[in-house]
């Protein structure tokens, strides 16, 4: 059977399933839950390699790391190939999974600084970025990956010769993003323009595909679509760090586990909270936790209204509290 065949094809390779890095949330805390939930591998916030070679305390949180989370490659972003070069450098000591390069984040902010996906429209200078940051980080004996979109606008898809720059200055990995800058995160992601990068690349580098991945299904597809060598998972898993498992499962042709129950998304909810806050405090935690929890507990039945008692809940314990209503 065709399906079955095409099944086998994904199932006998050695895929693998990471977090894609997401500022604001991909912290050690989260990240751990993550690797408890089946994923490969994780990437972390993206961390300014300017505001890190001026060692400034906060970026340098940024880049922690714990034993106990999967491996974890930690993302830089900037536009100056000496600064990041030296970030790279500086990162490359805490022996991480990898160091990859953002240059695909839409960001206005960003982009107007001439970092993220603005390096799409200037592939000499990404061309130098990769080389010299490539260089600190083999030097190093580290990987280097970067992160792209399919590319600026519809009309300016340039993902497939944008990355061929990208490896032959040094890039181990491409990471892409089905969308263009100017589509930030809707209409959906588009498999083909992954596709096109993997074909041409070959084996110059690996390709992983990033992009809508709601579950076994949307991963498996994109594998098949793509013959991409991994897949990441970005929003999907921010109430669902389970997913890796379901996903993994899948590929490996075994028995995918249950969805979560009500009882395990509030207790990650709440563990989160307790790890958040013994991160950067109870006020910061308290504050971060209101994103974080609303993913875990959208759907169950009486959330609308905890969610706005969360809203005012100034103390962890007053917090866990009203979480803990749920069940
Ligand atoms: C809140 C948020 C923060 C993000 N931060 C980053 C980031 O720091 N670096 C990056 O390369 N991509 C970032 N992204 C993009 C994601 O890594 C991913 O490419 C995108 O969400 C598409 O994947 P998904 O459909 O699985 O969510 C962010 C996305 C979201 C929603």
């Amino acid at each position: 059977m065709a399906a079955a065949q095409k099944d086998d094809a994904v199932v006998s390779r050695a895929i693998k399933v990471g977090l894609a890095p997401m500022a604001g949330f991909t912290d050690m805390p989260f990240r751990l839950l993550c690797t408890e939930g089946g994923a490969d591998f994780a990437v972390s916030e993206m961390i300014s390699a300017a505001a890190l070679t001026r060692n400034d305390k906060k970026t340098e949180g940024l880049a922690a790391t714990d034993p106990r989370e999967a491996p974890c490659a930690l993302q830089i972003f900037g536009h100056d190939p000496e600064v990041t070069a030296e970030a790279a450098a500086a990162l490359a000591e805490r022996r991480p999974l990898a160091i990859e390069i953002n240059m695909g984040c839409p960001v206005k902010k960003i982009v107007s600084s001439g970092d993220g996906s603005a390096l799409m429209r200037d592939p000499d200078l990404a061309g130098k970025i990769t080389e010299a940051t490539s260089r600190a980080a083999h030097a190093a004996g580290i990987p280097l990956w970067v992160k792209i979109r399919a590319g600026w606008k519809k009309g300016e898809v340039t993902a497939p010769e944008f990355a061929c720059v990208l490896v032959s200055a040094g890039a181990d990995r491409i990471t892409v993003h089905g969308r263009t800058r100017d589509q930030m995160y809707a209409p959906s992601s588009d498999n083909g323009v992954i596709r096109a990068v993997k074909e041409k690349i070959g084996e110059g580098a690996e390709v992983f595909g990033n992009g809508d991945i709601d579950g076994p299904e949307s991963a498996v597809r994109m594998i098949r679509e793509t013959g991409c060598d991994g897949v990441l998972v970005g929003r999907a898993a921010l109430g669902d760090p389970w997913i890796f498992g379901r996903i993994k499962a899948a590929l490996a042709g075994e028995e995918i586990p249950p969805l979560p129950t009500k009882e395990q998304r509030v207790s990650a909810a709440v563990r989160l909270l307790r790890d958040v806050c013994a991160l950067y405090g109870e006020e910061r935690g308290v504050r971060e936790s209101r994103g974080r929890a609303a993913r875990f507990i959208k759907g169950i039945k009486g959330s609308a209204a905890v969610l706005d008692r969360l809203n005012h809940a100034s103390t962890e314990a007053e917090f866990r509290d009203i979480l803990s209503r749920l069940i």
